[in-house]
């Protein structure tokens, strides 16, 4: 194939730069210089670094580049833990280079960053901190599903950074010790082309795997996804399995969502309801509930009325099989847009728990929200892009954010979890 060429540069050229701001998307912002200052997004490095980048990707506005040489270490830099984390190895975490502090830094500038530029937040305004999770679990060893590909060959790995071809690993270090135990990544799969591995908080251990040629997406590493539900086949371990969250035990597909790190559930249940501060006989809503985790929470608190919405088949089954001991809980099987839209939920309603996929609510829902007037919503972000979109539309149709919580729900990794409090102004 021809590379790419930009002006005068390449993929594979090098060039040498000082590395700025982490930006969202696991890299850190760099300027070429020259007349243009051409912006370039640099992986494998840390803000500060004099570092040499090599160029992997030309676009019209922008560059993408790995740093393969260091020349001026930040102090934050670590040794990453995991042999694969390296320029062209495997793509799944984004920060093993730095120091745990060093990475609840990097996402706090990233929440501010996209709050500031997307929600037209003052940033004077926003004192975001990124918690880590409760408990001393350190930043390996947490990941309780953890997605495989395999390659045309039958070798299992895990994909590149923004590719399809699949790194041979011999076990990931971020997955829960249950899944790294398995012996999945030893023999080869020459009927699959993705494998799922579960390891539940109730201490139960699953594999599926998706038949070689079935339709769907190439497994990714969004944590805002159901897994590619349809055509995952059960091959080892039992056909739910048990979370335990929120002072309940959950019956859970394997294939069904449901939060990725050991602690989060319980993590971001609490802070919804810090935030919201359910009293007696409150209405909710739990939109994209998913198992309904948030509506058990509010259920328990108010004893009133409480509709679950959520999309997928698989979902709202595990909702009704899990709250089927509450009889003020509604599960609606619906998109969100539609179930609102066609007034298969209706207001008055008091809280509202949001907790979409990566996309966000969008611009519909979030308007169809606060024309319900609610006294208080409390949005569950994976994304903090998405997010701050939505955060503008809310403050566009007159509410405010009272508070924001952020915490490090995946370590090693860019992403982070954000939890919202909305108010009307
Ligand atoms: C981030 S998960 C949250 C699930 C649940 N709140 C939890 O924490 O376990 C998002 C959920 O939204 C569902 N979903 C995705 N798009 C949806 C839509 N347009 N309408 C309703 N549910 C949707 C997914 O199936 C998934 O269960």
């Amino acid at each position: 194939m021809t590379p790419a060429i930009v002006d005068d540069l390449v993929e594979g050229d090098r060039v040498e730069v000082t590395v700025g701001a982490p930006a969202h998307g696991g890299h850190c912002v760099a300027r070429l210089g020259g007349p243009h200052g051409r912006v370039i997004f640099v992986r494998h490095a840390l803000p500060g670094e004099r570092v040499t980048a090599e160029i992997t990707e030309l676009h019209r506005g922008y560059l993408r580049a790995d740093a393969v040489e260091i020349h001026e270490p930040s102090p934050d830099r670590v040794a990453p833990p995991c042999p694969y984390a390296h320029p062209g190895g495997c793509g799944g975490c984004d920060l093993q280079h730095a120091s745990g502090d060093a990475q609840l830094r990097w996402k706090a500038a990233v929440v501010r960053e996209q709050l500031v530029r997307l929600a037209g937040l003052d940033p004077d305004e926003i004192p975001v901190r990124v918690e880590p999770l409760p408990g001393d679990q350190g930043l390996l060893g947490w990941r309780s599903r953890v997605r495989y590909a395999v390659d045309a060959a039958g070798r299992p790995g895990l994909l590149r950074h923004r590719s399809h071809q699949v790194v041979p690993v011999d076990r990931c270090r971020i997955a829960h010790p249950a899944i790294q135990d398995l012996d999945v990544l030893a023999h080869d799969w020459p009927n699959v082309d993705a494998l799922q591995t579960v390891a539940s908080t109730g201490g139960d251990v699953a594999v599926l795997g998706r038949p070689s040629g079935s339709a769907g997406p190439a497994p990714g590493d969004d944590p805002g996804e159901a897994p590619d539900g349809g055509p995952l086949i059960r091959l080892t371990g039992p056909a739910e399995v048990t979370e335990e969250a929120a002072g309940r035990s959950w019956r859970i597909p394997p294939q069904g969502f449901w939060q990725v790190h050991p602690r989060a559930a319980d993590t971001l249940v609490t802070a919804v309801l810090e935030m919201l501060r359910p009293a007696a006989g409150e209405t909710s809503w739990d939109l994209y509930g998913g198992a309904g985790l948030f509506a058990a929470a509010l259920a328990d608190r108010t004893g009133a009325r409480v509709t679950v919405v959520e999309s997928a088949p698989a979902g709202a089954a595990a909702a009704r099989v899990n709250l089927a001991d509450l009889d003020n809980a509604d599960i609606v099987e619906a998109r969100v847009d539609v179930a609102l839209a066609r007034r298969r939920v209706t207001g008055p309603v008091d809280l509202v728990v949001l907790d979409p996929p990566r996309a966000g609510a969008g611009a519909r829902v979030v308007r169809a929200i606060a024309a319900a007037r609610p006294r208080a919503v409390a949005y569950v972000a994976c994304d903090p892009a998405a997010l701050a979109r939505d955060l503008k539309t809310f403050r566009e149709a007159g509410w405010r954010l009272e508070s924001l919580r952020a915490f490090d729900c995946f370590p090693m990794t860019q992403h982070v979890e954000c939890v919202a409090h909305l108010v009307p102004a």
